[in-house]
């Protein structure tokens, strides 16, 4: 029988992922998916700062951004009657309104991108592959079955037509939104599925003349027709820049499913651009549904699922792929720990403690964002429920109710900076879980709009904060210094104590920890003082950081005995109590 250490059903960005995370850490896994190759449609794009900080910490940045359309040229989306017709606003999306730049440059190391799927999945596989995963193409997974000591998954190769089985210590199911592993395992799920009908329409044409005043990723159509069903109104979104592009459009999921035929996607095309003159290539056509569903629990035993197959819902916010894989981010370090004899199995529970709430988090929010285009329909006069005698001609009359309307147009954009500009949902996760040491202090309050805006912190369960540091003549990240599959200790001038410690209770548990004192004449200085600025701590405190960058521990001061505090720590975060 074949056997592996993790068997990762689905090469999507969750799997994908996974399979990169875990080779890089030097898990041996195997990873299936039932089609030839990744995926054939564009699919997800926004690739997030958070995102791209785990693609540094693999050493692969510079391929996502390289292949990526870049930061600058993604924010500037517009709502329109259609690409052609009347501008009726504006909104600098992802960090880039000046105002917001700030707050995402100071955030991380990173910009966020736009990456297609079709680009992004290539490069995880690949990657992987190339540091010893074994990738299954046209394989599909058929049912498990856990016992004590693994998982045995029976498997079918679709080019042969046998089926055989996979033996491992641990499955991973990242197989999507209909996801069969979370059935087989009777994963809890709360919420609806099919609640709107949607369709993309995958078309090559030359798009420039409409957007070179306006460069963004996302041109969102408002006409008769546009609110129903799919992602709030139509959306014009591009694939490459400027030639390549996808359409969503709603229909009515109480109806039977369109036939997107060339006909009918050559006129919605059309229609969406407003010049029936262009010359389209159509690629692909796809229906799918908008979903509100996700997981209560996300793992059983030995088995765990990750991406769509415990959040299920719109691209609104553009979350889907970027948490699919900042959950095989999560898991990942906590297997290779376990598989390694460094840490309890109970260490994996701690996978759904952490991740399950933000399954529901991103599910609520994206959903939350789809139905907020309702205020901007509302406003120009387009809803039933609009004051009478609005319209979208209206907003420009010199009456009380012109301005009036002006006003709540403004406003009802500017709601979508929930969906947009959303930079706490994307960077500002907390985990709350065993494999986090309470340091006694309350949760810092969220100075500003939590889901709006990022709080850097290190109350442990953050990641920790990014601020430029120097190593000689470089200048590194605080991200770039932890990572890499292992605990990082970060204490200043005064607490060299705390190094000796992480290197005795590293040696004693076998668990790599790496320390440093950051300060002047150190390896690492802060000569521009931010660090001072956002540690939270006193030179002679310390911060033990898991491999996932998220603050594990915290200490203000220098116990008499800084071995055994340390010890402690991270013996209960490992289970090794
Ligand atoms: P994903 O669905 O990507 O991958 C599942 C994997 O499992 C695949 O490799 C598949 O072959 C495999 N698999 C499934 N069943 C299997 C079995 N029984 N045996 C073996 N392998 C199996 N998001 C967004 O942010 N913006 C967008 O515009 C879009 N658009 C979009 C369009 C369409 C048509 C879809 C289907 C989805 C989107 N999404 C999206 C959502 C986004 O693509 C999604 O959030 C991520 O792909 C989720 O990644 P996963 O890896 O979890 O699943």
């Amino acid at each position: 029988m074949i056997t592996t250490d993790v068997l990762i059903v689905g090469s999507g960005p969750a799997g994908g992922a996974a399979s990169l995370f875990l080779s890089t850490y030097g898990v041996d896994n195997i990873v299936l998916t039932r089609y030839g190759w990744t995926a054939n449609t564009p699919r997800a794009h926004i690739t997030n700062q958070r995102t791209i900080e785990l693609m540094r910490d693999m050493g692969i940045e510079d391929q996502i951004v390289d292949n990526g359309t870049a930061h600058e040229l993604m924010g500037q989306t517009a709502f329109c009657t259609s690409l052609a017709g009347e501008e009726i606003g504006r909104i600098r999306t992802w960090g880039t309104h000046p105002r917001r730049l700030a707050d995402y440059t100071e955030a991380s190391p990173c910009l966020p991108c736009d990456l297609p799927q079709t680009l992004f999945e290539p490069i995880l596989v690949s990657t992987a592959a190339s540091r010893g995963a074994q990738l299954r193409f046209s394989t599909e997974y058929l049912s498990l079955e856990q016992d004590d000591d693994g998982v045995t998954a029976t498997v079918r190769d679709r080019l042969s037509d046998t089926t055989y089985q996979i033996r491992a210590k641990y499955l991973i199911g990242a197989d999507g939104g209909r996801s069969k592993v979370a059935q087989d395992i009777d994963l809890p799920m709360a919420g609806a599925m099919d609640i709107e009908g949607s369709m993309n329409i995958v078309f090559e044409a030359d798009l420039s003349r409409y957007v070179a005043h306006r460069p963004s990723v996302l041109y969102w159509v408002l006409q008769p027709g546009a609110q129903i069903g799919g992602i709030g109104a139509g959306l014009v979104r591009m694939v490459r820049p400027w030639n390549e592009w996808l359409i969503v459009w709603g229909y009515d999921i109480s109806q039977p499913a369109p036939v997107v035929d060339e006909a009918m996607a050559t006129e919605i095309v059309h229609n969406l651009v407003g010049d029936d003159t262009i010359d389209v290539k159509l690629k692909s056509t796809s229906v799918w549904s908008v979903n509100h569903m996700y997981a209560e629990k996300t793992s059983k035993g030995r088995v765990f699922c990750m991406g769509d197959a415990i959040h299920r819902h719109p691209p609104s916010n553009g979350l889907g792929s970027n948490t699919s894989i900042q959950d095989a981010y999560n898991l990942a370090w906590k297997l290779a720990l376990v598989l390694k004899g460094q840490a309890a199995p109970e260490l994996l529970q701690t996978y759904d403690v952490e991740r399950a709430p933000i399954a529901k988090q991103i599910v609520d929010r994206a959903n939350k964002s789809r139905n907020q285009f309702g205020q901007i329909f509302r406003a120009l006069g387009m809803t039933p429920d609009a004051p009478a005698g609005r319209t979208i001609e209206s907003r420009k009359d010199d009456t009380p109710e012109g301005a009036t309307q002006r006003e709540e147009l403004r406003q009802a954009i500017e709601l979508k900076d929930y969906e947009f500009n959303a930079h706490g949902v994307e960077l500002g996760q907390r985990y709350k879980s065993s494999a986090v040491i309470e340091d006694g202090t309350p949760e810092p309050p969220y100075e500003r709009d939590h889901e709006l805006y990022y709080h850097p912190t290190t109350w442990p369960g953050a990641r920790i904060p990014h601020c430029w540091l120097t190593r000689g003549t470089d200048t590194v990240s605080t991200l770039d210094v932890v990572g890499k599959g292992r605990f990082t200790l970060l204490t200043g001038i005064g607490g060299e104590a705390w190094v000796k410690a992480a290197q005795s209770v590293s040696e004693h548990l076998g668990v790599p920890i790496e320390p440093y004192v950051i300060g002047p004449g150190r390896e690492l200085d802060d000569l521009y003082g931010d660090w001072a600025r956002v540690r939270e701590i006193p030179d002679e405190g310390c911060l033990l950081v898991r491999p996932d960058a998220h603050i594990a521990y915290r200490s203000f001061e220098q116990p008499d005995d800084p071995t055994d505090a340390l010890q402690q720590a991270i013996s209960a975060l490992l289970g090794r109590g």
